[in-house]
């Protein structure tokens, strides 16, 4: 895969997810189903999608290239710290822009809110994650976090007085997401550092547009470290849990970010965490999510969980089309869609019109 813009959701998802049936938790409230439903619901929709071969492995970075396309996991962790994993979840791969949305909320953490929205926005760009168009369509303004120059101003403005610093910044606060120290995987930062001229072009972009307070190609080298933590389906569901949780690792119980970050994270997620199919991915499965070209996917619902895949196949916008599905179906399934409500107990519920006296 050389160019991963645009396309049409439809062409390489032609399987639509049926409804759930009727007695299936389809609401937002809650707490996630017992143990034997979760187990069962994830047991089903891994063999359910697991058939799914369409869409390629990334190769515009050689190393993604050696993916093993056949693997699939799938995760999910409730923010009471309990755990459920199908299939490959245990798979080491690169988190990819999965991390954008946990750097974005670990620099709200550190230097506010105001200061991040301003200085890289909150709307969706309509355009592909690697898009130099939006860039010059939008006065150099990244408009979001989650789009490649996004992360790259979100680089800039992480704490430190040298890229060692802002690094660490970086490792230590995505393994307090996780709950357990990430690795870099430097096969894959050596095949991207050597292959990332877009990258390095946008953020030679952002400064010349006076957007980019910190060095490019240092900010370029630290985003691409970033993008090389390895992670498994099983972390990302934790790191998840982790922003569904108000900031508090469901597993260590350690304070990450505050509830307001995890709020203004999700939020931002919703709207740009799958880029120009943001729009498709809430009216299809009603949670904030990110994607990341190696095939990791996490989702979150709110004081529920964080539920998330890993699967190399990825569709046109450089998104896994089986974690896609699942995560699609799984959101009906485990009763997750935020949008999803049912009527309370009462007159209205049996059909009767309610009367309220004052
Ligand atoms: O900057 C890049 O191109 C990669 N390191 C990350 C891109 C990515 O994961 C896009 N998401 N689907």
């Amino acid at each position: 895969m050389t160019s991963l813009d645009g396309g049409d959701l439809d062409l390489l998802n032609p399987v639509r997810t049926a409804d759930p049936p009727g007695d299936a938790p389809f609401t937002s409230t809650g707490r996630l189903p017992s143990r034997p439903t979760v187990t069962g619901l994830l047991r089903d929709a891994h063999a359910t999608y697991a058939t799914l071969d369409d869409g390629t492995v990334a190769d515009y970075i050689p190393s993604l290239a050696a993916a093993d396309p056949g693997r699939f996991g799938i995760s999910v962790c409730g923010v009471d710290g309990t755990s459920f994993s199908i299939g490959d979840a245990q798979d080491a791969f690169s988190i990819q822009s999965v991390s954008k949305a946990f750097t974005f909320a670990l620099v709200c953490g550190a230097i506010g809110h105001t200061t991040v929205r301003e200085a890289v926005g909150v709307n969706n760009t309509g355009l592909a994650f690697d898009s130099v168009m939006a860039l010059e369509l939008n006065g150099g303004s990244p408009r979001n976090p989650m789009v490649n120059a996004g992360a790259l101003v979100m680089i800039s403005l992480v704490p430190g007085d040298s890229a060692a610093a802002k690094w660490q910044f970086l490792q230590e606060g995505m393994s307090r997401f996780a709950g357990r120290r990430l690795l870099l995987d430097v096969e894959v930062y050596e095949s991207e550092a050597a292959t990332n001229h877009r990258n390095r072009a946008l953020a030679a972009l952002l400064r010349s547009y006076g957007h980019m307070s910190y060095d490019p190609l240092l900010t370029t080298d630290i985003y691409t470290r970033q993008c090389s933590l390895l992670v498994s389906a099983r972390d990302l569901a934790v790191m998840g849990a982790t922003l569904a949780d108000g900031g508090v690792n469901p597993l260590t119980h350690e304070r990450v970010v505050d509830p307001s970050v995890c709020r203004d994270t999700l939020a931002v997620m919703a709207a740009s965490g799958l880029y120009q199919r943001s729009g498709d991915w809430l009216y299809e499965v009603g949670l904030p999510g990110k994607s990341g070209v190696s095939g990791g996917i996490v989702t979150v619902a709110p004081g529920k969980g964080g539920l998330a895949a890993y699967s190399p196949r990825l569709d046109a916008a450089g998104t896994s089309i089986r974690g896609q599905h699942a995560i699609r179906s799984l959101s009906r399934s485990l009763g997750l869609d935020l949008f999803a409500s049912a009527p309370v107990a009462g007159p209205a519920a049996s059909g009767t019109p309610s009367e309220r006296t004052t």
